[in-house]
């Protein structure tokens, strides 16, 4: 097959190409290397795929219409995973305008390439993040997600809105995977288990946001490319039968899927720093401090209908996984 990975030079994005790479497909990535953090660290997940003959790398835009297009005519993709995308919740406040750029226009644009160019299926990065006021535990895709509180939520929950809108008006298959907090070797330095580990690690304190009293459902990174590589042959299809009044918002009469991928059982952040204290063997300074606007106190990823679509539940614990991202940061650092 012919795969379109967006965003190849990020955390998941490197990820899922290494695990594709040599399986006789042809894979071409795109990313616009921004400065959101270290374009060095984006560079050297691109010269780790730089051995792969069958990885093609193109510095794309998302946002550039004429570019996207023109990449969707000269390659004929039969699938596009679509992960590229300006993450986080704290920068949504501070630079919205980045967030519409490459998450609104840059999803229409895939949806547009993907329509034109005929694509089987277009599986897309969502998040956990759009459960947003939900106080149902554990969050599931039938849930009703209208109370996002970031625009970076909001906008996650547009690109699963936009899709369902392609799914229904040109028939194209769209499979959306709200991710939950992702961890593991090679991710991302804004995110918190980075954070620690290098605060940790040069004795420096660590920022304990809602003074502690935080749980995320930590998915480490293996998990969540599992998860993907078996959703990308499940192809949703229409369902005539499918009725509104009937039905929850996680399905349609059009060729339309939503799935978490998660761990499926929360950590409190407590607990999480304990691993990370073990991993380094060093102790962690916190610093207490009130919740942060935007976050959420909890979260916890229903994950039986990803089970019941790909018979795969995430296996990776938290005190493996940190201890694996632990020796990644020590050896990519040299520290
Ligand atoms: N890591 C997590 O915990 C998590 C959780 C939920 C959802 N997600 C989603 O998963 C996807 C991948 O996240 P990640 O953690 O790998 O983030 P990442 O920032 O490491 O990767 C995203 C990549 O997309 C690229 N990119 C951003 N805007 C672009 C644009 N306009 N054009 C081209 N490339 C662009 C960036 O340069 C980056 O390399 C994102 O859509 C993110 O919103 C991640």
């Amino acid at each position: 097959m012919k795969l379109l990975i967006t965003g190849m030079a990020g955390f998941i994005g490197h990820a899922v190409a290494r695990r594709l790479a040599g399986q006789g497909h042809e894979i071409v990535g795109i990313d616009n290397l921004n400065d959101y953090y270290d374009v060095s660290l984006k560079q050297a997940r691109l010269d780790d795929l730089a051995g792969c003959e069958d990885v093609q790398f193109v510095r794309l835009d998302l946002a550039d219409r004429e570019g996207m297009s023109a990449l969707f005519v000269e390659h004929h993709f039969d699938r596009v995973i679509h992960l590229a995308a300006q993450a986080g919740v704290r920068y949504s406040l501070e630079n919205p305008h980045v967030y519409a750029d490459s998450n609104l226009v840059g999803h229409l644009n895939v949806l547009e390439g993907c329509r034109h160019g005929q694509v089987e299926h277009l599986v897309y990065a969502s998040s956990s993040s759009v459960y947003g006021m939900n106080e149902h535990v554990p969050f599931a895709t039938s849930d009703a997600v209208d109370h996002p509180i970031s625009l970076y939520a909001a906008t996650k929950k547009a690109n699963e809105l936009m899709s369902h809108t392609y799914s229904h008006l040109y028939r194209l298959p769209t499979t959306g995977l709200r991710f939950f907090t992702v961890y593991g070797p090679w991710s991302r330095p804004d995110m918190a288990m980075f954070k620690f580990t290098r605060a940790v690690l040069a004795g420096e304190p660590i920022s304990v946001y809602n003074h502690g009293d935080m749980e995320r459902d930590f998915t480490y990174i293996d998990d969540i490319v599992e998860g993907i590589v078996r959703v990308l042959d499940i192809i949703p299809q229409p369902d005539p039968q499918w009725r509104a009044s009937e039905s929850g918002p996680d399905s349609s009469s059009a060729p339309y899927a939503l799935y978490n991928i998660g761990h499926g059982s929360p950590v409190p952040l407590m607990d999480f720093i304990r691993a990370v204290e073990t991993a380094t063997g060093r102790e962690a300074i916190c610093d207490f401090q009130p919740m942060q606007p935007g976050d959420v106190p909890r979260t916890w990823a229903d994950t039986e209908a990803l089970f019941r679509a790909t018979g795969y539940r995430p296996r990776v614990g938290v005190e493996e996984g940190v201890r694996k991202f632990v020796e990644w940061y020590r050896a990519y650092y040299a520290i």
